[in-house]
């Protein structure tokens, strides 16, 4: 059977970009696929975090997963830090990506520029997402298309040790959504809409109250024109709204496209928000109820167990073939 991997940071309040562009996916995936979804906390510190807020997204991360379908009797759900071979093999990674590479990253190019200060350990990012994804020899990995170029160096990451040491890594593979993958800001639709943006109506929060979410949608910007028409080259913002409108209903672009013809922007949002709102109800009262039964920390606890165990297996491997002594 394949291993699908993916994981997200806990920093900051998960948006429906991070729902559409990758947590959809994991919940599809768990049916067909042996599967580890983590949440990141390691790459979360190559940011500065509170330590209380750290702990706080770390547990409702974990818990949005299982609010939105993650099922911990078919897939395994941890935290990256409870699993000590994401740091030893992110080291090993490290040693074999180059300087270059790492520069030619965009996520870096954007997160650093400008700043004066830049952590290492942002620098380094990509050698742990690496290391996150070849631990498990991973098949699959489900991301938005923010995460490709990241993907990518794996690849290469994988093929350069396979040279070295002898075949063993599995070149993963990434699983982009054909719809979806870059959910744009609310405010500006050529910026990918992030939870990290200081402007909190640019992005729509999964645990956003609806009457939040309809302000929010309200008050999207919308390109010059008023008719719904799917465009992105020249309409980039409303083919945003249209696209989240077709990840909300289940319904495809065309039909989204045909249902709103010759309709003015207003009355499109409106039921946009109440489309986005229906789906996301649910899941909260799910998050909620979920976050009341104090169930997360075992879950994480067994997650984290059988993950421990295949990863102890490779990074073994991994060690012996690039000539550790072994401690025993
Ligand atoms: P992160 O935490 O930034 O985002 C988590 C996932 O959400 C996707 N995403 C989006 N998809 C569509 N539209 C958007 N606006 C949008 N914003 C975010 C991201 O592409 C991602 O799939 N480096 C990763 C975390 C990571 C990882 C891994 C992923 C660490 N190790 C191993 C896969 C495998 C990140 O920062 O994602």
């Amino acid at each position: 059977m394949k291993t699908v991997l993916s994981g997200i940071q806990p920093s900051g309040l998960l948006t429906i970009g991070n729902y559409i562009g990758a947590i959809k996916n994991f919940v599809q995936l768990q049916n067909e696929y042996n599967c580890y979804f983590m949440v990141v906390d390691l790459h979360a510190i190559t940011v500065a975090q509170e330590p209380e807020a750290l702990r706080e997204a770390s547990e409702s991360v974990a818990a949005l997963y299982l609010a939105a379908g993650l099922d911990p009797s078919k897939a395994n759900i941890f935290l990256q830090s409870h699993v000590p071979q994401h740091a030893e093999l992110g080291w090993i990674m490290t040693t074999l990506a180059s300087m270059g590479e790492l520069e030619r990253m965009t996520q870096f190019k954007d997160k650093s520029a400008g700043k004066e200060n830049v952590g290492a350990g942002l620098f380094v990012y990509p050698a742990l997402m690496a290391a996150d994804i070849l631990l498990y020899n991973a098949d699959l990995v489900p991301v938005g298309d923010d995460q490709k170029q990241h993907l990518e160096l794996t690849r290469d990451l994988a093929a350069r040790f396979n040279h070295r040491f002898g075949d063993y890594f599995t070149q993963p593979d990434p699983f982009i959504p054909e719809v979806g993958a870059r959910i744009m800001s609310l405010d500006d639709g050529t910026k990918k809409m992030s939870k990290s943006n200081p402007n909190t109506g640019s992005y729509i929060a999964l645990l956003d109250p609806p009457d939040v979410i309809r302000k929010k949608i309200s008050r999207a910007t919308t390109d010059s024109g008023r008719e719904v028409q799917y465009d992105p080259a020249n309409k980039p913002e409303v083919s945003n709204l249209m696209t989240i409108y077709s990840q909300f209903s289940g319904m495809t672009l065309a039909e989204v496209a045909s249902k709103f013809e010759g309709q003015m922007y207003g009355g499109f949002k409106k039921e946009l928000a109440e489309v986005v709102v229906a789906g996301l109800e649910p899941m909260q009262q799910r998050y909620h109820d979920i976050r009341k039964s104090g169930e997360v920390r075992d879950i994480l606890r067994q997650g984290a167990q059988n993950a421990q165990a295949k990863a102890e297996n490779i990074l073994a491997e991994v060690k012996q073939r690039m000539g550790f002594l072994p401690a025993s």
